[in-house]
């Protein structure tokens, strides 16, 4: 073995899916500075108890960005940004049972009340997943034009930019709050461990690693 290598790096989400993702690390052995779980915290990077892994805080889509490139070993990322991009270089073999939530179909509630689904051939989409909502479309026979936003989708049917949003929806109180509704799910979707191909075959601290997710994530499912 290599004398002291650098350490592992896992990358976890920032925004609502940290509160759930805390306790999972406590129980895969993984305790963080306080720091960490302290929102308003501008530090990006953390120490553990264990100086052989730290964590990095940084967006959900870049979380898989920061993995597949290898600069981090390990990451939480929800299967909507796996299928969003689709990376040979990711391995996901835990389902870590959090962060459920929809990719769905959104439009203004009128609009809704006055057309079918079934009855669309042609849709103007805004949404975070260009690459999801074209193929899901593209299945049904219906052709896509997507425009790109990072956030805020729930602005573009009023505004004219688009007509229908593709989006996550969890309590469904962002869609409600900007009058519009749910009209088809796309996907379920829940955050996974997902791991550098490269890195667990050369790094001995990785598998470890997994196995102590899966653990825990069965002894939650257990409790
Ligand atoms: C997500 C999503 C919706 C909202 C849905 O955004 O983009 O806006 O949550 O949740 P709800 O159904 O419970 O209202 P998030 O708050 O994760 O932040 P983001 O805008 O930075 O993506």
């Amino acid at each position: 073995p290599s004398p002291s290598p650098s350490p592992i790096v896992i990358a976890v989400p920032k925004g609502r899916i940290l509160a759930e993702a805390l306790p999972l690390l406590a129980a895969a052995g993984v305790v963080p500075e306080p720091a960490f779980g302290d929102e308003k915290s501008r530090a990006l990077r953390f120490r553990t108890q264990d100086p052989g892994i730290e964590l990095i805080r940084v967006r959900a889509f870049d979380v898989a960005t920061f993995v597949a490139h290898g600069a981090a070993q390990l990451g939480i990322v929800g299967s909507d940004v796996l299928a969003e991009f689709d990376y040979a270089e990711l391995y996901a073999p835990v389902d870590l049972d959090i962060g459920h939530c929809r990719l769905s179909v959104a439009e203004p509630a009128d609009l809704a009340a006055s057309n079918d689904p079934r009855g669309w051939s042609h849709v103007r989409v805004a949404t975070k997943y260009p690459h999801v909502t074209a193929g899901y479309f593209a299945r049904r026979g219906v052709q896509a034009e997507c425009i790109k936003l990072n956030g805020a989708m729930e602005l573009a049917p009023t505004l004219g930019l688009a007509t229908r949003i593709v989006d996550l929806v969890s309590s469904g109180r962002t869609l409600q709050e900007n009058g519009l509704v749910e009209v088809e799910r796309i996907m379920q979707v829940s955050a996974r461990l997902v791991v550098n191909r490269a890195a667990m075959k050369t790094r001995a601290h990785v598998f470890p690693l997994v196995e102590a997710f899966r653990a825990a994530v069965d002894r939650a499912r257990a409790a």
